[in-house]
């Protein structure tokens, strides 16, 4: 008789490609899936009966801010507790490596994690901590444009000179040689706001040769949100390269109900270029505290304040309204500091979310201490809340967002889905209790109805909560298909 690590029976496997679910035997062998049959008949050292539970690819979050947190925290409960078995970091222009620190840590680099966390010049050397770690999720990576600049620039409210740019091809080329996935930007922010069109088309011309993609923090989310696209899908075509657009959104009460134009733009646009968006479920964003967005009309929740710690927690509309100043002055005082944003509507997110060309991606916040519900509640929201209770989408089709989709798009090789040679990276889950549990104001409990979940072919999180076993590694990008 055959034999294998672990065997699950009668698992109603969803395989990552947006196919209907199946009843079948799974074989794991050496961390990869060794056998798929109806009925398997293999010696196994453990087996696990999987009857009415689902099993699918592990999650991948393609739009996390992870880069610390994975070698600071491996256990990386946020994302195994949910079913994630890859993380994507490096996004929105900001990225642990390569960075070499002039002074100040730029807003919003101070996501990530304080100075102290940023050790690694180089790509390789983040590489090697990755894997010296040993998260119990795979990590893959995308360079931060705002990184770059900070790395070669004396201030960051100028574009860049051409030395400067040449510099940062330099650091950028050597990132894609390591594996890098591509180039995130973050043009919204100050830091990387008044960067030229040019000076990131001079980064993104180096990605097409390599096979990577462009991903984007878009210059603007609000008003002027048709023409920060258009930027992105005119560097994109300039540079032959993919663009996938970061947590597409229409933000702030005056382009509520814009959705249906935006994804008219991204529809139209991939006609003729590959153009892809990522998406969290909820109607409110978190970042850094930045005072363009305040808005009397909009709840704003401060999550963190280096100034004002105590305030976390608070509402904006509190705290100005305690010192008896204006919710502007408020926030002046309370920066740096890190807010949640009531400042989508829910109709937009669910247009956004359930359109074919969206992956999902948390865009948790790991270093904020009352952090965004979406660091520890996307995927079996979207599956739990949005899938069986909205019924936004089929179950096949949300899995293949968080999983088939992105391992393509990004090009990571034998992930994504359920197939004989790919890695065993797979989660079991109850369909019918998947449930988000965090709250904004209980925002870190992990989710409901998880069963199982195998990392390169190693049984990290259980319904019983973390294993002892970690053995997540870095992943290094392949080719990029677009579906
Ligand atoms: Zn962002
Ligand atoms: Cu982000």
């Amino acid at each position: 008789m055959l034999s294998c690590d672990t065997l699950i029976r009668n698992a109603s496997v969803i395989d990552g490609t947006g196919a209907a679910s199946e009843q079948l035997d799974v074989a794991l062998r050496d961390g990869h899936i060794c056998a798929i049959d109806t009925t398997l008949d293999f010696h196994a050292s453990v087996v696990k009966d999987a009857k009415g539970l689902v099993l699918a690819p592990g999650f991948i979050d393609v739009h996390t801010h992870d880069d610390i947190s994975v070698i600071r925290t491996p256990a990386m409960l946020p994302k195994i507790s949910q079913g994630v078995t890859t993380v994507i970091v490096g996004n929105c222009g900001i990225s642990a490596s390569p960075v070499h620190l002039r002074g100040e840590l730029p807003d919003p680099m101070n996501l990530l994690g304080g100075p102290e966390d940023f050790r690694y010049p180089t790509f390789a050397a983040y590489v090697a901590a990755v894997n010296d770690a040993r998260p119990a999720v795979n990590v893959a990576a995308l360079i931060g444009h705002t990184a770059l600049r900070n790395n070669h620039m004396d201030r960051l409210d100028r574009t860049a000179t051409q030395a400067e740019t040449e510099a940062m091809r330099v650091q950028l080329q050597e990132a894609l040689d390591g594996g890098a996935l591509g180039l995130s930007s973050g043009l919204a922010y100050l830091s990387a706001n008044a960067a030229s069109t040019e000076e990131v088309l001079a980064l993104a011309q180096l990605l097409a040769a390599a096979g990577a993609v462009y991903t984007t923090h878009m210059r603007t989310e609000a008003d002027a949100i048709l023409d920060a696209m258009s930027e992105a899908f005119t560097i994109g075509r300039l540079s032959h390269v993919p663009v996938i657009i970061s947590h597409l959104k229409c933000a702030g009460i005056a382009n509520w109900g814009r959705s249906g134009e935006v994804l008219q733009a991204l529809e139209k646009a991939s006609t003729t270029q590959d153009v892809g968006c990522d998406c969290y479920p909820y109607a409110a964003g978190s970042s850094t505290l930045d005072l363009r967005q305040v808005d009397e009309r909009v709840k704003i929740t401060i999550t963190w304040s280096t100034p004002h710690p105590e305030m976390a927690g608070q509402s904006l509309s509190r705290i100005a309204e305690s010192w008896s100043i204006s919710q502007l002055e408020a926030a002046q005082r309370l920066r740096p500091a890190g807010a949640i944003y009531h400042s989508i509507s829910e109709e937009d997110m669910r247009r956004i979310l359930r359109h074919p060309a969206t992956m999902i991606g948390s865009d948790g916040l790991p270093n904020d201490p009352r952090p965004h519900p979406r660091l520890w509640g996307t995927f079996p929201r979207v599956l739990g809340h949005y899938s069986r209770e909205e019924k936004l989408f089929s179950l096949p089709e949300a899995v293949h967002k968080m999983t088939g989709m992105p391992a393509q798009r990004f090009g990571l090789a034998e992930r994504g889905w359920i197939r004989v040679g790919y890695c065993a990276d797979l989660v079991l889950f109850d369909p019918k209790t998947i449930l988000d549990t965090a709250t904004f104001s209980d925002p870190m409990r992990a989710s409901e109805g998880i069963a199982g979940v195998w990392v390169n072919g190693v049984l990290t999180y259980t319904s019983q909560g973390a294993t002892s076993d970690r053995a997540g590694r870095f992943v290094t990008r392949s080719k990029t298909a677009w579906i």
